[in-house]
């Protein structure tokens, strides 16, 4: 059971006064009768909820996949930058948030949704959620490299800080290499500052997987989709 005012704004009518508003005009029925009341509980899955004529339905989470640009920040909201959540067209819901953090710099997959639990499930470094990246990085990268992210390595500057075990793929080795890095955490700039631990800088990183999910390609840069049913059944 929620409050009419927030089933309203949360599938994007308008803003909590907004709605209150039309809530006031008698704009809004529930199961047929107008109802001026916004506190008024009412149960997501059985009640008609119209708003002047129009049904409301309630879909309590949804969830995309952006391919994420460079210079966007993962951020619901920032003073300065332009953030994911720009990037979602006709977004009409106001409780989406990103899934973790790509740096502004970095491309690729990017889940946003306004389900808190799953994301909270996806974060932790407990559960062990691997995530791909393809990353062209200046340096020569070797099997020894591999060997020192596959037992952890120090990232830390002050004092230490070991990663986990991570798997490292060298698609071309040369003065500048590409990679696929498959990590299980999410510290802070984490795969720059791998390779930064191991002498080299990255150039360029793309996020290719989260968990269950791959980047779909056909999206282009700063596309969004929402996930398809088979994709959520593998996330849930
Ligand atoms: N690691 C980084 O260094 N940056 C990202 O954006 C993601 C992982």
């Amino acid at each position: 059971m929620i409050r009419l005012d927030k089933y309203l704004a949360d599938m994007g009518v308008g803003t909590r006064t907004e709605v209150k508003r039309l809530i006031r005009q008698g704009m809004v029925t529930v199961d047929g009768a107008a109802e001026k009341s916004a506190d008024r509980k009412i149960d997501e899955c059985k009640t008609h909820v119209r708003v002047g004529g129009k049904e409301i339905s309630y879909a309590e989470f949804e969830y995309y996949m952006l391919n994420k640009p460079a210079g966007v920040v993962s951020a619901t909201e920032d003073g300065r930058d332009r953030t994911v959540l720009d990037l979602l067209e006709g977004r009409k819901r106001r409780d989406l948030f990103p899934v973790g953090r790509l740096d502004k710099d970095t491309e690729g997959l990017l889940l946003i949704t306004n389900d808190g639990g799953l994301a909270h499930r996806l974060l932790s470094p407990k559960k062990h959620v691997d995530k791909t990246y393809y990353a062209k990085v200046h340096g020569h990268v070797t099997e020894e490299t591999a060997r020192q992210f596959a037992s952890g390595i120090d990232i830390g500057e002050r004092q230490e800080e070991w990663t986990m075990p991570a798997r490292l793929q060298i698609v071309e080795a040369g003065e500048i290499s590409e990679v696929r890095l498959t990590i299980q955490e999410g510290k802070y700039h984490q795969v720059k500052r791998m390779f930064q631990a191991a002498g080299m800088e990255v150039l360029y990183l793309r996020r290719e997987s989260f968990g269950p999910l791959t980047l779909d390609e056909t999206l282009p840069l700063g596309g969004f989709r929402k996930l398809t049913k088979e994709e959520l059944e593998f996330l849930l």
